[in-house]
C-alpha cells in the first residue's frame, strides 16, 4: 500500500489517464469513481493487471460507491459531459455544475482534510462550484489548466526554435478560455526572454495557438478532447501537494485581492504544498499584461454570474 490516497472522480479519458499515472509512479493509491456501472471497476481491473508487467506495488479500486473514498489526501474531479451539438454553452454550465456540486456533496464529507483538484470544464466556474460546496478554504480548491497551457505554450515554442522543450519555460495565467494569458516576458529558451529572440509575429503566433490549444486537439480528434497533457499536468500537480514540494506551478486558485481580484478562481503561480496552494505568487506584469488579466477575469465573472442565475438541473 503507498502511503497516500487519491480518489479520482471520472472514469473517463482524463480520470483514467491521470488514475494510470498516479498510480505506475507509486505516488498514491487510487480509488477511481465514476456514475456508470462497470465502467470504474473495469478500468481499475485492467490497470491493476498492468502492474507485474510494469513492475509496481500500488493498489487501485474502481467503485461506484462514495464509501471507499474516505480518508483520500487528494480529490480530482474530472467527472462532466463534454458539449454535445445543440447544447448551449449555459446548457453545459448548468450540466457540468450539476455534476460538480453533486460529486463534492459526496466526497468531501467523506474526507474532510483532502484538497480538490478540479479539471471539468468550464474550469474557472467548476472551482466556484466545488469551494462552494465543499465549505473548504480556498487554499484547498485548485483547478488544473495553467500547467497544461504553459506545457502548450512550451511545445510549440520548442517546435518553433528548433530547441529541446526541456530549454524552455512559459507562465500563462488568467481563465482556461479564449481569454487566457500567455505571457511572452515570462517565456524563456534557455533562460532568455522570446521577447528578445523572436518577432513579434512569431510570438503572436504561438500565443495564439496556446490559446487555441484545446480546440487544435478536438478539431484533430473529432470527437472528445485532450486527455494525455492534461493527465499529465493533474499529476504534476497532485505530485507537488504530496510532496509537499512547495513547487510554484500556475494553478485556478481562489484569489481575494491578490492581483486587484477578489473572490473569483482565476490562473495565476501559486507555491502547491500538503496544505494545497500555500502561496499566491504576485509577480509584476506590465501594463498591457495586467489589462489582459482583468479581462480574462472578467470573462470568468460572467461565467459564475452566469451560472447563479441559471436554474440548476439534476446532475
Ligand atoms: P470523458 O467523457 O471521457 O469522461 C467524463 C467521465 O465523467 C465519464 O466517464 C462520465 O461517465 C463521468 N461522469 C459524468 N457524470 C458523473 C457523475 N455525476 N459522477 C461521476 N462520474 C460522472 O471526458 P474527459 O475527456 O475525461 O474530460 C473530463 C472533463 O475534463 C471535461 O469537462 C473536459 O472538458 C475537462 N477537461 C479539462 C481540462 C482542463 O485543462 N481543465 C483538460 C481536459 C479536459
Ligand atoms: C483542453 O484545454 C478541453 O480544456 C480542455 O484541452
Amino acid at each position: 500500500m503507498a502511503s497516500h490516497k487519491v480518489t479520482v472522480v471520472g472514469a473517463g479519458n482524463v480520470g483514467a489517464s491521470t488514475a494510470q499515472r498516479i498510480l505506475e509512479a507509486g505516488l498514491a493509491d487510487v480509488v477511481l469513481v465514476d456514475i456508470i456501472e462497470g465502467l470504474p471497476q473495469g478500468k481499475a481491473l485492467d490497470l491493476a493487471e498492468a502492474a507485474p508487467i510494469v513492475g509496481h506495488a500500488g493498489h487501485i479500486i474502481g467503485t461506484n460507491d462514495y464509501a471507499d473514498t474516505a480518508g483520500s489526501d487528494v480529490i480530482v474531479i474530472t467527472s462532466g459531459l463534454a458539449r454535445q451539438p445543440g447544447m448551449s454553452r449555459d446548457d453545459l454550465l448548468a450540466r457540468n455544475a450539476a455534476i460538480v456540486r453533486s460529486v463534492v456533496q459526496e466526497a468531501a464529507p467523506r474526507s474532510p482534510d483532502a484538497i480538490l483538484v478540479v479539471v471539468t470544464n468550464p474550469l474557472d466556474a467548476m472551482c466556484h462550484v466545488a469551494l462552494r460546496t465543499s465549505g473548504f478554504p480556498g487554499s484547498r480548491v485548485i483547478g488544473m489548466a495553467g500547467v497544461l497551457d504553459s506545457a502548450r505554450f512550451r511545445t510549440f515554442l520548442a517546435m518553433e526554435t528548433g530547441v529541446s522543450v526541456t530549454s524552455t519555460s512559459a507562465l500563462v495565467m488568467g481563465g482556461h478560455g479564449d481569454s487566457m494569458v500567455p505571457l511572452p516576458s515570462r517565456t524563456t529558451v534557455g533562460g532568455v526572454p522570446i521577447t528578445e529572440m523572436l518577432t513579434g509575429e512569431q510570438i503572436e503566433r504561438l500565443v495564439k495557438r496556446t490559446r487555441g490549444g484545446g480546440g487544435e486537439i478536438v478539431s484533430l480528434l473529432k470527437s472528445g478532447s485532450a486527455y494525455y497533457a492534461p493527465a499529465a499536468s493533474v499529476y504534476r500537480m497532485v505530485e507537488a501537494i504530496l510532496g509537499d514540494r512547495q513547487e510554484i506551478l500556475p494553478c485556478a486558485a481562489y484569489l481575494q485581492g491578490q492581483y486587484g481580484i477578489d473572490g473569483l478562481f482565476v490562473g495565476v503561480p501559486v507555491r502547491l504544498g500538503r496544505r494545497g496552494v500555500e502561496q499566491i505568487v504576485e509577480i509584476e506584469l506590465t501594463a498591457d499584461e495586467r489589462a489582459a488579466l482583468e479581462a480574462s477575469a472578467a470573462a470568468v465573472r460572467e461565467l459564475v454570474q452566469a451560472l447563479d442565475a441559471i436554474p440548476v438541473p439534476a446532475a
